[in-house]
C-alpha cells in the first residue's frame, strides 16, 4: 500500500472519530434527560475474522455511549453474519423472525445486519422485501463507517444500506473493544485470492490486501504495553502475507519481527494454506521461542483428483510431505485441519483417500463439514452433486476416524509440566481455573483468579481426552 492510501485511511479515521464524538454528545444529552444509557447487543456468527470485526463494532458503539447487554432485548441489535455454509444463513433468517417480533414491543429498537451474508445481492434483496424492520445493512469492507451509518439512520428514519464490492482501504485506528485483556486477535491481511471452487469467501471478503508491517508491529507493541501476552495473527491465508505490499515482505519475516516485541509471549496464526507454507516459515517456527506449537492446516480432501477440482493447488502426496517436514522440524507440533465431505463428484474411493490422510497425519482435532452449495461459486454448477444421505454417512465415518485420531494424540503430555496461559475461572467449578497449552489444549486446575492472564507452569496430572486436569507448580 502506498503513502496516498495511508493518508486516505487516516483522513477517513479522523472523519469517523468526529462523527463518533458528535453522537457521543447527543447520547450524553439524552442520558442526562432520561437517566438511562442506551444498550446494544451483537450476535456474531462464523469465524475468527467476524469475532475480530465484532470487537471493532463494539469499540465504536461503546465510544458513542452505548452499553453492552447480553440479551437481544436491546436498543441496538446487530447480527454479524456468516455465509460460508447454507445453514449459517438459515440461522440468521430464523433469529431475524424472532427479532422482528421483539422490535414491536421495544420502541426505538434499531437492527443492523452486517458481515459476509450482506455481501450477497440476493440476501439484501430478500431482506429489503421480507424484513422491512431492519434499519441498517452494511458489509465486510466498511465496518469503520458504522457511526456514520447510524447517524444517517437516526436523521433519516429510513433503511440505510451501504455495501461495497471491494476496497483498498484499511482503517484500523478506530476504538476497539477487546474481549480479553491478555490475548488479542490482530488482522494482518484481508480478503482471499485463492478461489477454492466451493468457497464464497473471495466473493464476500474481496481481494487479498496485506497491512503494512509497521502498522501491525505498532499495534502489537501497543497491545503488549496494555498487558497482552498472546496474539493471534488473522488472515484467510496468512502464508501469502505481504505479496501485494509496495516493499514485499514474507509472513516468515513478519513473524521474526513480531517475535522481537517485548511482552508478547505467545504467537498464534490462522489460517495457513498448504500451498503457500514455505520452508522459511517452518524454519522460523522451529527456532521460535514464542510461536505456539499448533498449526491449523486445512486439507479439505485427501483425494488429489478432488483437490484439483477444488482448485487447492496441492496433491495428497505434497500435503503429506509438507506434514512430514513440519513434524520433523517441530516434533511436538499439534496439527488440526478442516475437511469437506460430499464435494461434487466425490466417490467412495475419493472419500477413502481422505480417511487415509486422517490416519496418516494423526490430527489433534479436525473441523468436518458437509459440502454446502454456494451460489456463484464454480462448484455449485458442477455435475454429480453428492446425495445428502451419502454425504451424511461419509460424514459419520469421518467423524469417527477423527475422534480416533484425536484420542491417540490426546494425553501424550500427561505427567509432564507445561506452560499454561490462564484464561478464566472454570465455568462449572469456581475453584478451578482454565488455561491453554501452547498446543491449544485446555487445562483445568485449582487456583486463584488473580492468575488470569498470567503464564504459569502446570503439572498435567490426568488426561481427559480433549483436556487435562492439572496442578499448579
Ligand atoms: N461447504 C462446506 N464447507 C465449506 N468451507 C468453506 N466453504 C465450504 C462449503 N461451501 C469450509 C472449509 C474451510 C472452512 C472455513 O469452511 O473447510 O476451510
Ligand atoms: Fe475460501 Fe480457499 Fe480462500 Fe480459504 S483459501 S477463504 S477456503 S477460497
Amino acid at each position: 500500500m502506498d503513502n496516498r492510501n495511508t493518508n486516505v485511511n487516516e483522513l477517513e479515521a479522523a472523519k469517523q472519530l468526529e462523527i463518533i464524538n458528535e453522537l457521543k454528545v447527543s447520547f450524553e444529552q439524552e442520558y442526562e434527560k432520561t437517566g438511562k444509557r442506551k444498550t446494544y447487543h451483537i450476535e456474531t456468527f462464523g469465524c475468527q475474522m467476524n469475532s475480530r470485526d465484532s470487537e471493532k463494532i463494539s469499540g465504536i458503539l461503546k465510544q458513542i455511549g452505548y452499553v453492552e447487554t447480553d440479551t437481544e432485548n436491546a436498543d441496538f441489535v446487530l447480527y454479524n453474519t456468516c455465509t460460508v455454509r447454507e445453514n449459517a444463513n438459515n440461522r440468521v433468517y430464523g433469529r431475524l423472525g424472532y427479532l422482528g417480533k421483539l422490535k414491536k414491543s421495544h420502541p426505538g429498537m434499531l437492527i443492523a445486519l452486517c458481515g459476509c451474508m450482506m455481501q450477497e445481492a440476493q440476501t439484501v434483496e430478500k431482506i429489503k422485501t421480507s424484513y422491512r424492520f431492519v434499519d441498517i445493512i452494511f458489509g465486510t469492507h466498511n465496518i469503520f463507517k458504522l457511526a456514520e451509518l447510524l447517524q444517517t439512520r437516526l436523521d433519516s428514519k429510513r433503511m440505510v444500506i451501504d455495501l461495497w464490492k471491494n476496497t483498498d482501504m484499511i482503517v484500523e485506528s478506530l476504538p476497539n473493544d477487546r474481549k480479553y485483556s491478555f490475548k488479542a486477535g490482530v488482522n494482518i491481511m484481508f480478503g482471499c485470492n485463492n478461489f477454492c471452487s466451493y468457497c464464497i469467501v473471495p466473493y464476500v471478503r474481496g481481494r487479498e490486501r496485506s497491512r503494512e508491517a509497521q502498522d501491525i508491529l505498532d499495534e502489537i507493541k501497543g497491545l503488549a504495553t496494555d498487558g497482552v501476552v498472546e496474539i493471534m495473527l488473522l488472515g484467510q491465508n496468512v502464508n501469502s502475507y505481504g505479496k501485494n505490499l509496495e516493499t514485499p515482505m514474507s509472513f516468515a519475516q513478519l513473524l521474526i519481527e513480531i517475535e522481537k516485541i517485548e511482552g508478547i509471549e505467545r504467537i498464534r496464526f490462522m489460517t495457513s494454506h498448504p500451498k503457500d507454507l514455505s520452508d522459511d516459515l517452518i524454519d522460523v517456527m522451529k527456532n521460535s521461542k514464542k510461536i505456539c506449537k499448533h498449526l491449523h492446516l486445512p486439507v479439505q480432501s485427501g483425494s488429489s483428483r478432488l483437490l484439483k477440482l477444488m482448485n487447492r493447488r496441492y496433491t495428497k502426496e505434497s500435503y503429506l510431505e509438507l506434514v512430514e517436514k513440519i513434524k520433523a522440524a517441530v516434533p511436538d507440533i499439534s496439527l488440526t485441519t478442516d475437511i469437506i465431505v460430499g464435494f461434487p463428484g466425490e466417490t467412495e474411493e475419493d472419500f477413502l483417500e481422505t480417511m487415509d490422510v486422517v490416519k496418516k497425519v494423526g490430527y489433534d482435532s479436525a473441523f468436518t463439514f458437509i459440502y454446502s452449495k454456494r451460489t456463484g461459486t464454480p462448484a455449485a454448477t458442477m455435475e454429480d452433486q453428492v446425495e445428502e444421505p451419502v454425504a451424511m454417512e461419509r460424514f459419520d465415518r469421518l467423524l469417527k476416524e477423527v475422534q480416533l485420531s484425536s484420542a491417540k494424540s490426546a494425553g501424550k503430555d500427561e505427567h509432564t509440566v507445561l506452560k499454561v496461559l490462564v484464561e478464566e475461572v472454570n465455568s462449572q467449578d469456581p475453584n478451578l481455573l482454565t488455561g491453554r497449552l501452547s498446543n491449544n489444549l485446555l487445562v483445568h486446575f485449582p487456583g486463584e483468579s488473580e492468575l488470569i492472564g498470567k503464564i504459569v507452569e502446570v503439572y498435567l496430572a490426568e488426561s481427559k481426552g480433549f483436556y487435562y486436569m492439572g496442578k499448579l507448580i
